[in-house]
């Protein structure tokens, strides 16, 4: 049964386990993640070359099977692509070495309220290995080559058995935190994000705790894949950064929840439909690192070694088909934000005044399209570490 807004209200004030309810947009809808991820997909496609290099690393042993995780898969269809490229790309290297192509295994891993079932309805069906050659399998694209599970839980604890994974990859993902530091929601703290619901602007302190909590997190998950994976396996990393040393300048994720989504929040304020408090007591669990934030983690956990680290220019998190039509950008920012955060947003304040807050996103959204086309840009951590 799900569970009822009033439910996962007390779980979100209270700050229990953001895991057990959060995920992207659920669905087909208009507002949808599988509807809404066309950028992410464009961003991962234009790193394809950086995937490959890091694919190119992994050791080519005799195995049974070869196993890859997709960490923070989601329910649309970048997940099944990518899973697509990884063992085809795989296969052609097992191929290469002289080595008879082992099996494969992939796992779609996610939070437990992920929409497992509509990504269950985009999975193609798996070639029929015993009728077809593998060239047959590798030429067809309406069919998958491996075998396919979910994996249900939180990638900063432990997920896969020992020593059972040779591939890990995780895009657009690892920015999220396992939850809000409660010192921004105590108003007795330093660190309280009074006024705000993002860390765009924010106080020094309030910066301090989100980096914190993400480190922290970011560790949690590299010891987690430390055990799970094979020795000479390799992990390739995406996730949202930022160009600038101060963890108040978010950049594109900045602008994306910093501004006017932050904005429609103080108009449900001043129209007396929200109070001050209920405002203050949401905080997006986002946090963008700088390149210094990431690599700072892994050398201090020290379990992998870092083939590449960088900066990757991912480019607008907007697909619109007419840039002049400008309420076709103001929805779709909406839609973007609706499809990332409203599930957080409806466990907050409820659907119908969660709906009022996006048309509110969307209005404001067209009023300044021409600024966002301009300027909203994601940047990303791409981090491709290895296994030794
Ligand atoms: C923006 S989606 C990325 C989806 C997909 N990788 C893609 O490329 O389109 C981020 C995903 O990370 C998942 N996620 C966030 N925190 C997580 C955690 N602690 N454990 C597992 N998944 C998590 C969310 O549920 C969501 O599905």
């Amino acid at each position: 049964m799900a569970p009822s807004a009033d439910n996962i209200n007390l779980v979100v004030s209270k700050n229990i386990k953001l895991e057990r309810m959060f995920s992207m947009k659920g669905g087909k809808g208009e507002a949808s993640y599988a509807n809404n991820s066309q950028a992410q997909a464009q961003h991962a496609r234009s790193m394809l070359h950086l995937l490959r290099e890091t694919l190119d690393g992994v050791e080519i042993n005799k195995v049974p099977c070869f196993v890859v995780v997709d960490l923070g898969c989601s329910c649309g269809s970048n997940t099944i692509y990518m899973i697509d490229v990884i063992v085809k790309h795989m296969i052609k290297r097992f191929e290469a070495s002289g080595v008879e192509p082992p099996e494969f295994s992939a796992f779609f891993s996610d939070l437990p309220s992920n929409d497992f079932n509509t990504l269950f309805q985009l999975l193609p069906p798996l070639a029929n290995h015993g009728g077809s050659s593998m060239e047959e399998c590798l030429a067809s694209d309406a069919h998958r080559s491996y075998f396919a599970a979910a994996v249900p839980g939180s990638f900063h604890r432990r997920l896969f058995p020992s020593a059972s994974v040779d591939f890990f990859y995780s895009a657009f993902s690892l920015h999220w935190l396992s939850q809000v530091p409660e010192s921004v929601m105590d108003k007795r703290s330093a660190a309280y994000n009074e006024g705000k619901v993002f860390i765009q602007g924010a106080k020094e302190s309030t910066a301090v705790a989100y980096r914190k909590r993400w480190q922290s997190d970011l560790s949690d998950f590299l010891s987690s894949r430390k055990c799970e994976m094979r020795r000479g396996g390799s992990m390739f990393l995406v996730c949202l950064g930022r160009t600038s040393v101060n963890p108040t300048d978010q950049g594109g994720a900045g602008l994306l929840f910093g501004t006017h989504f932050q904005d429609a929040w103080n108009d449900l304020v001043l129209e007396g439909l929200i109070s001050t408090e209920k405002r203050d007591s949401f905080n997006i669990p986002v946090y963008a690192p700088s390149l210094q934030d990431f690599k700072e983690v892994v050398e201090a956990e020290g379990s992998f070694a870092i083939n590449k680290l960088e900066v990757f220019r991912g480019g607008s998190p907007l697909v619109v088909s007419q840039p002049e039509d400008a309420n076709e950008v103001g929805r779709a920012l909406a839609n973007s934000c609706r499809s990332v955060c409203g599930v957080l947003v409806d466990a907050h304040i409820g659907e119908s005044l969660s709906h009022d807050l996006f048309s509110r996103v969307q209005s404001r959204a067209t009023a300044s399209a021409n600024q966002i086309l301009e300027q909203l840009q994601f940047f990303h951590i791409v981090a491709s570490l290895s296994f030794t």
